[in-house]
């Protein structure tokens, strides 16, 4: 609800994504009114929103000017969850990353400011845009030398929703998230090691790990990104940066202990040589959001998964695997 408690008129880029299907969850239960842009023909992670009278499904491509210029006709607050690029890969098509992501996204911000849109969310990177961490916990203001091109193309669009907030008046806030995970994440995916290695374990596969396991990543349960995404949406201060993550380092081999305490299953793993890409540790500082976004995580990694892994088990029977 906007300070008066009325409903206000949403958009979510990417709202049938993992995400961005539990936003609008959260702002249809909330009473507002949710236009959804994504690729046309994407199968609804969950059950569907299209009987709830407040839900729009609005399909259309992020990089076609028109569908973006429609799409944010009449919406108050727009949030950015579209990337068509992921971390591992965007390297081998920079050209590609920037046409697409940051092309793109600066094209919605021209267009919001004519369409009288009064604030963007963006959801960032936390595990990319600082690059090598020089010290952990990394806080916002950490030197930001990402070495992928996806972390580069995304402090792009933080830098130009800066910029825009400054030229135009338009709000912002810049969510940089860490390694989120839970129900509705796809694991046949490339990124999100514990979906990956929970749908392994679960089908009796192996797993296949790069370097010694003891890799340290900061892991959030959705729900409580979800979290600081409503938050978000009435904070007005001059801070626009936030880190999104639990603050707290788990290593892999940690991850796959849990997944077996979860489960009962034991998890098959393969060490590989490791790959001098993967910093050894990441963790966000999460003091920003804590004092300004009055937000904390609420689910611990082992609560978080007991819950995404009770889904998974129900979606694994469904389909028969
Ligand atoms: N999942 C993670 O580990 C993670 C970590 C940090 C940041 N993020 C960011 O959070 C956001 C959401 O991530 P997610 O995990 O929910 O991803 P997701 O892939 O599940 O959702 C993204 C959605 O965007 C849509 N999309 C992609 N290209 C599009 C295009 N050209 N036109 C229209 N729609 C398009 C997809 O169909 C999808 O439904 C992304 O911006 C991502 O970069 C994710």
């Amino acid at each position: 609800m906007s300070g008066n408690g009325d409903p206000q008129r949403f958009l979510v880029l990417g709202g049938r994504g993992f995400i961005g299907s539990h936003l609008v969850d959260a702002l249809l239960t909330r009473g507002h009114y949710v236009r959804c842009f994504d690729r046309p023909h994407v199968s609804p992670l969950a059950a569907d929103h299209l009987s709830n009278p407040n839900f729009l499904l609005h399909e259309g491509d992020f990089t076609s000017e028109a569908d973006i210029e429609a799409a944010l006709e009449g919406c108050d607050i727009c949030f950015h969850l579209v990337s068509t690029t992921l971390p591992n890969s965007s390297n081998i098509d920079p050209v590609f990353d920037v046409e697409s992501n940051l092309k793109g996204s600066v094209r919605l911000l021209t267009h919001a400011v004519r369409a009288g849109v009064k604030k963007i969310i963006f959801i960032s990177s936390g595990g990319t845009v600082y690059g090598i961490p020089q010290e952990i916990p990394i806080k916002e203001t950490h030197p930001t030398n990402p070495i992928c091109s996806y972390g580069i193309t995304k402090l792009a669009t933080e830098k130009y929703l800066g910029l825009f907030r400054e030229l135009h008046g338009i709000e912002c806030v810049v969510l940089r998230l860490a390694n989120p995970f839970g129900e509705r994440q796809r694991i046949q995916a490339s990124q999100g090691a514990v979906a990956v290695f929970l749908g392994k374990v679960l089908r009796g596969e192996a797993i296949e790990i790069w370097g010694d396991g003891s890799v340290v990543r900061d892991y959030i349960y959705v729900a409580d990104v979800v979290d600081a995404m409503m938050r978000s949406i009435t904070y007005s201060g001059e801070e626009y940066v936030f880190n999104i993550g639990s603050g707290r380092g788990i290593s892999l081999n940690q991850v796959l202990d849990s997944i077996e305490n979860t489960t009962g299953c034991a998890a098959r793993r393969r060490y590989l040589p490791g790959r001098s890409f993967d910093v050894p540790a990441s963790v966000l500082n999460i003091d920003r959001a804590a004092r300004l976004l009055n937000w904390t995580p609420k689910t611990d990694f082992d609560q978080g998964l007991d819950k995404f892994a009770l889904w998974l088990r129900k979606q694994l029977e469904h389909s028969g695997v």
